[in-house]
């Protein structure tokens, strides 16, 4: 198991059981004061026709990054359990920090020499999924798309050569991370009981499934020339899908097998994104 995968663990083991949203609006708050990334980095250790596949998945992400902009507005008007106004501050900041992604991801595909784009099939896909469904679902399909972002800008960080681009995409993995454990913290109070899990566990297993499907076909060249095995890219996207998963519909026990688990045993406190790199 990589460490990826072992940091978003240890960031569900220390989270507290107890709904705070007004944490969640304070770290949101303070990363929004973060200065802004410089990326002028062309790449040089790519070849052209790598930087050309890495430019155009990088821009179809960047779509997706800046269009969750509707959601910030919606939840004003939703009365549910768990929502109040610091969970509303939390999911606008939310996505303003997304909209930050899409700003860092946009300056990548410019440095790799290629364009942004205004439409593809895959973001059209989650955008008219959330589109379409209640505003539950419609997280839920943003909590898939953390799993998705992890997973995805790791596989790529690790192939690209030092540099403000990898920089800029370790930077983003720990953002997810963090939004993974603010959607998973959502649903985890929400499943209480055995049909709640059960829905839970069917929508998110299909939505992931779906995810893992379309991401995969699409940047199929990309991990083509950047030699990233499918089986290991399945792999990790299960692993962390199941393990989300697992905490959210364990969230109401205090269950901790995961701490037992040889794997998990590494020192102290998570390390640093750039110990992660290596
Ligand atoms: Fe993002
Ligand atoms: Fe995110």
């Amino acid at each position: 198991m990589d460490q990826t995968t072992l940091l978003a663990i240890h960031d569900f083991e220390c989270e507290s059981l107890q709904v705070d949203w007004g944490h969640w609006a304070g770290h949101f708050r303070r990363n929004a004061n973060r200065p802004f990334p410089e990326i002028r980095d062309p790449a040089f250790g790519l070849t052209r026709q790598t930087r050309c596949f890495v430019a155009r998945s990088l821009a179809i992400f960047q779509l997706g990054e800046a269009g969750e902009g509707r959601i910030a507005k919606e939840i004003d008007s939703v009365s549910l359990f768990g929502v109040d106004e610091n969970y509303r501050e939390a999911l606008k900041l939310f996505v303003r920090e997304e909209g930050r992604h899409a700003r860092i991801l946009g300056d990548c595909v410019t440095q790799l020499g290629g364009e942004l784009i205004q439409s593809n099939w895959t973001e059209r896909l989650f955008r008219t999924g959330r589109r379409l469904l209640g505003i539950r679902l419609k997280l839920l399909v943003l909590l898939v798309a953390e799993v998705v972002g992890i997973c995805f800008y790791r596989k790529l960080a690790d192939k690209l050569p030092p540099g403000a681009i990898r920089k800029a995409l370790m930077e983003i993995i720990s953002d997810e991370r963090k939004h993974l454990r603010f959607h998973a913290k959502f649903f985890g109070i929400r499943v209480r009981n055995e049909f709640s899990r059960l829905l839970f566990v069917f929508l998110w297993r299909a939505l992931a499934l779906a995810a893992c499907a379309s991401v995969l076909w699409d940047h199929r060249s990309t991990f083509q020339v950047l030699g990233v095995s499918f089986r290991e890219a399945i792999a990790k996207f299960s692993k962390l899908t199941l393990v989300t998963e697992r905490r959210i519909t364990q969230w109401n026990s205090q269950v901790s097998e995961f701490r037992e688990e040889p794997w998990f045993k590494y020192s102290g406190s998570a390390p640093d994104e750039t110990e992660v790199v290596q």
